[in-house]
This record gives C-alpha cells, structure tokens and sequence, in this order.
C-alpha cells in the first residue's frame, strides 16, 4: 500500500539532513505504529506522506504509483481537533464538501452517515465547545473519514486527552479501523499505546532516519486490556522503552 524507497530529505533551514536513504512499507489493511523521541522527524515522515515536503531523492509509492501522479491518497489527522469554532460540528464536516462543490443535500446525507458512525449523531447542531476533548477528537476522525482516502495518517491523536479517555478512545479506533478497513499510520511516543494499537511498530533510533526496525506485535485481535499484563508484553514494551531512551537528554 505504502512504500518509501530511498527517501533523503532535509529542511531547507537546517544544514543536517532529517531522513538518509530512508525505505520502508506498510501493507494494505495494516495499523502501524511509529514510535520515536520527540523532534526525531515523525511528523516530518507524514508531511512527506502527504506533499507538504518534496523530498531531496528517492520516491514514495502508493499501491506502486509514485505519489508525484496522486492526489486524494491520504487523509491527515493532527492531534489538535482544528475545528472552526463559529461552525456547528455538522457544517465543520461538510466543509471539504462545499469546496468540492457537492451537493447540499449529498453533503447533508454524507454528514448524517458519519456522524452516526463515529457514535455523535444528536451533535450536529453543537458546537465544538460544547463537546468534549475525545467527542472533538472523533469529529476529527470523522473528517478524516469522509476524504474518502484509503491510508489514514493519524499524529498524536490522543496525547492531549486525559487517560481515560484516551483509553477509550484508543479501543473506540480499533472498532472503527475494523469496520472500515482502512489503512493505518499512527505516531505517537506512547509506548503502551503503540502496542495495544498496532500489528507492527517502526521504531525510529537513528538521528537523520535511515531505517527503522519493525516489530511485530505478538497479539491478536480484538485485543483487550488484560492482554498488555501478559509477560511478553510487558517484556516489548520495556526492551522498546529502552530504545528510545538512549535518545532522550532530560
Ligand atoms: N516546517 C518545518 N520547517 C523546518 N523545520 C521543521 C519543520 N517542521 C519540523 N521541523 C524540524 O524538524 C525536526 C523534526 O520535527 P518533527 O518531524 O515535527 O518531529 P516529531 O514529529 O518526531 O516530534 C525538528 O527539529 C523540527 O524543529
Ligand atoms: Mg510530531
């Protein structure tokens, strides 16, 4: 679904380059997680996913199309909602619509549709203070949703939610990600997140990226809460915060 092939990138203002001769894949139907210390250049990964960034060398594939030929392929989720607060959560998910020109009442039906997913329907008059931290979050996934894209690039999504919301919201992802069988990239430096998550992780180590390691995870899915007990998680989980602890100064 997604390949890097000998991707080398570097910010214009910075003489260091950020990713090195960079290459990796994710297949169709895949969660994956990438985990890596803060400023390591995962957000940088997703710019370059999405066109914000042009890389120096090497190319990025989609489905084996470079994505130079692409448009529409992905979907961005950032860990801030990015709602308009003078628009009422219904006329925020239509938005992208109206700049398509779609029809209103297309775009009615459409933000019915998934407000009735994402389990908000009695919110589409409300306003987005009027909801809470993880509402908010999953209006931003409805978004996400309704570009119609395959490959869901999900930033941090839950690391300003409080802990238990963010446990729930995390087992609300996998229902959704079940259900509409979506590709999913998903960074965050939560370990334990990452874990109870994803199939695989990429760990990012090396500072500029040259590859990243692949970890299964050693579990099924659904997965379930008790499952992060077992000894052999609990053995990923500290031998992953070892890894990334090499490259944090406090
Ligand atoms: N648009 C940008 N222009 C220049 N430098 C940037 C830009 N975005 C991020 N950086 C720099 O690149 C490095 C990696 O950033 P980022 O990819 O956001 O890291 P992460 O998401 O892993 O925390 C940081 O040092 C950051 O300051
Ligand atoms: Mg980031």
């Amino acid at each position: 679904m997604l390949e890097f092939k000998n991707v080398t990138f570097k910010y214009l203002e910075y003489d260091y380059e950020m990713l090195n001769d960079l290459s990796f894949s994710v297949e169709k139907g895949e969660f994956v997680s990438i985990i890596g210390a803060s400023g390591c250049g995962k957000s940088t990964i997703f710019r370059l996913i999405n066109g914000l960034e042009k890389m120096q060398s090497g190319e990025i594939f989609i489905n084996e199309d470079s994505i130079k030929n692409l448009k529409n392929y992905s979907a961005y989720m950032p860990q801030k909602d990015l709602l308009f607060p003078w628009r009422t959560i219904g006329d925020n998910l239509s938005l992208p619509m109206e700049i398509q020109k779609i029809k209103k009442s297309d775009r009615e039906n459409r933000v019915l549709e998934i407000l009735k997913e994402v389990g908000l329907s009695d919110y589409k008059d409300k306003f987005p203070k009027e909801l809470s931290g993880g509402m908010r979050q999953r209006v931003s996934f409805a978004r996400t949703l309704l570009t119609g894209s395959e490959l869901l690039l999900l930033d941090e999504p839950f690391s300003a939610l409080d802990s238990l919301t963010r446990i729930l919201m995390q087992e609300w992802l996998l229902e959704e990600w079940k259900h509409f069988n979506k590709t999913i990239l998903f960074i965050t430096h939560d370990v334990e997140e990452a874990i109870f998550l994803s199939k695989s992780i990429f760990v990012i180590q090396d500072n500029p990226i040259t590859h990243m390691e692949r970890i299964e995870v050693p579990l099924e899915y659904p997965r379930s809460r008790s499952s992060m007990q077992k000894p052999e998680i609990i053995e990923l989980k500290e031998s992953l915060i070892s890894r990334l602890r090499q490259k944090v100064n406090i």
